[in-house]
C-alpha cells in the first residue's frame, strides 16, 4: 500500500489503494467480481479465499478510507445501516449503550426493534452537553453512540469532552461522521474510539450506490469488527466498492462546494425571510456555533460547516406548496449527493421515531431538511425562492 503520511487529503483520497495495476498497469484499479478464489492447496490461497472475508476491491477501500480517516483499521459494509449494527453488536444482552436522542430515525429503529428485543439496553439522550452525558453512565454502560451534527436539528456534541468523559468511566465512544465526512471533522484526532459512516452519503456523493464503514486505531476492536462482518455478513459488492473508491477521489472538491452553497444559502435564509426555524452548524445564531468553530475543520484547518441545513416552515401548506413548486431541488431521502435534495424527516427518515419524541425535539411536520448539492449557487438560490414565494 502507497500511504505517505505526509501527503494532503486530496492526495490521499486519490492515491491510497489506487496503486495501478500490477499485471497491466491499468491506472484504474480493476475489479475483482468474484466470489472466491482458486487455491493452490488446502490452506494455500493467494491472499483471498472468499469474498465474503475479504476482496481485493475492498481492501484497496479499506485502505483508502482507513487513510482519509486517519486510522489504522477501516472496515466496509453493505450500507449504514449495517455497519451500525455490527458496531452494536459487539455488545451483549444487558449491556448499555447511550445515544444521541436525534440521531438517524434508522439506527432508532434497530437499536429498539432488533437489539433491544435481544436484551440490549439503550438510552436516547440528549448529547449537547457532554455533562448531561456524564451523568447517565451506568455501571453497566458499554459505549456512548453520538451523532455530531445530529439528523435532522444539526444538533452538535464537543468530541474532544466527551471522549475525556468516556475515557475517565472506561466506555467506548463511537461517532455517526455521516454528515461531516473526514474532510470535514476527524473524530478519531480528538480520542473517539470508533468512526462510523454511511458512505451512501457524501463519501459516495452521486446518489448511486449504498455503503457503510467503521474506522478505528484500535487493534483489538479493528479484529473484533471485522469478525463481526466475516460472521454476519452484510458486506458491500466489489462493484459498489469500485464506485466508492473512484467517488473519493473528488470528496474534496464536492464537499467544499456543497459547505460553500449551504453557508451562504443560510444566511441568505435566515435574514430574507421570516421562517420558524433556520438551523446550520455555521450560522452564529446556532446554539452551538462555538462548538463547531472548535471542531469542523477541514484537513488544512479551514472552518467548514457542512451541506446540510433544516427549516421549519411552519405551516402543512406552505411545505407542500414549497416541495410542490421546487424545480432543481428533488424531493427524496437520503443526503450528501451532488444533486440537492430535500426531504421531511416527520414522515421520511424519522417515521420510526416515536410522535411524542419527535416533537419534544423540535422535528415537525413542518421541518425540511436540505441536502445541498454543488449546483451553481444562483440556480439554488432562484429555486427556493420561487418556492417560497408567497
Ligand atoms: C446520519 C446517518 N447515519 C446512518 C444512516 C444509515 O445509512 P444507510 O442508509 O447507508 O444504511 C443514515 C441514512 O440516511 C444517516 O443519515
Amino acid at each position: 500500500m502507497v500511504n505517505d503520511k505526509k501527503w494532503g487529503f486530496s492526495t490521499k483520497s486519490i492515491h491510497i489503494g489506487n496503486e495501478a495495476d500490477k499485471e497491466l498497469g491499468s491506472v484504474s484499479p480493476p475489479i475483482h467480481l468474484t466470489s472466491t478464489f482458486k487455491q493452490d492447496g488446502v490452506g494455500k490461497n493467494r491472499g483471498n479465499d472468499y469474498s465474503r472475508v475479504s476482496n481485493p476491491t475492498r481492501t484497496r477501500l479499506e485502505e483508502n478510507l482507513a487513510g482519509l480517516d486517519g486510522a489504522k483499521h477501516a472496515i466496509c459494509f453493505s450500507t449504514g445501516m449495517a455497519a451500525t449494527t455490527a458496531l452494536f453488536q459487539l455488545f451483549d444482552a444487558g449491556d448499555h449503550i447511550l445515544v444521541s436522542r436525534n440521531t438517524y430515525g434508522g439506527t432508532y429503529r434497530m437499536s429498539m426493534n432488533v437489539l433491544k428485543r435481544q436484551g440490549m439496553e439503550f438510552e436516547w439522550i440528549d448529547s449537547r452537553d457532554s455533562k448531561n452525558i456524564k451523568k447517565h453512565i451506568r455501571p453497566n454502560t458499554k459505549l456512548v453512540h453520538v451523532e455530531t451534527p445530529t439528523n435532522p436539528l444539526l444538533e452538535l456534541c464537543d468530541l474532544q469532552e466527551t471522549s475525556k468523559i468516556c475515557k475517565e468511566a472506561g466506555v467506548l465512544l463511537s461517532v455517526d461522521n455521516t454528515f461531516m465526512s473526514p474532510y470535514g471533522q476527524r473524530p478519531l484526532e480528538y480520542g473517539v474510539d470508533i468512526v462510523m459512516q454511511s458512505s451512501t452519503k457524501s463519501l459516495s456523493g452521486h446518489s448511486d450506490i449504498l455503503g457503510g464503514v467503521l474506522t478505528t486505531n484500535n487493534d483489538d476492536l479493528g479484529d473484533r469488527i471485522r469478525f463481526m462482518l466475516k460472521a454476519t455478513g452484510g458486506v458491500p459488492s466489489p462493484f459498489d466498492n469500485w464506485i466508492l473508491l473512484r467517488s473519493v477521489k473528488t470528496l474534496s472538491l464536492r464537499y467544499q462546494k456543497s459547505s460553500e452553497n449551504a453557508l451562504k444559502l443560510a444566511q441568505w435564509l435566515s435574514t430574507d425571510y421570516d421562517l420558524k426555524r433556520v438551523i446550520y452548524p455555521g450560522l452564529d445564531s446556532h446554539p452551538q456555533f462555538e462548538i463547531a468553530k472548535k471542531q469542523q475543520f477541514t484537513p488544512n484547518g479551514n472552518n467548514i460547516f457542512g451541506n446540510m441545513i433544516s427549516i421549519d416552515v411552519g405551516k402543512i401548506d406552505i411545505r407542500d406548496k414549497f416541495l410542490e413548486k421546487l424545480k432543481v431541488i428533488t424531493l427524496a431521502e437520503s443526503l450528501g449527493g451532488v444533486e440537492s435534495l430535500c426531504c421531511v424527516p416527520y414522515d421520511m427518515t424519522h417515521a420510526a421515531v416515536p410522535v411524542e419524541n419527535k416533537i419534544k425535539m423540535g422535528i415537525t411536520e413542518t421541518l425540511i431538511r436540505l441536502s445541498i448539492g454543488i449546483e451553481d449557487f444562483e440556480d439554488l438560490k432562484g429555486d427556493l425562492q420561487n418556492a417560497l414565494a408567497k
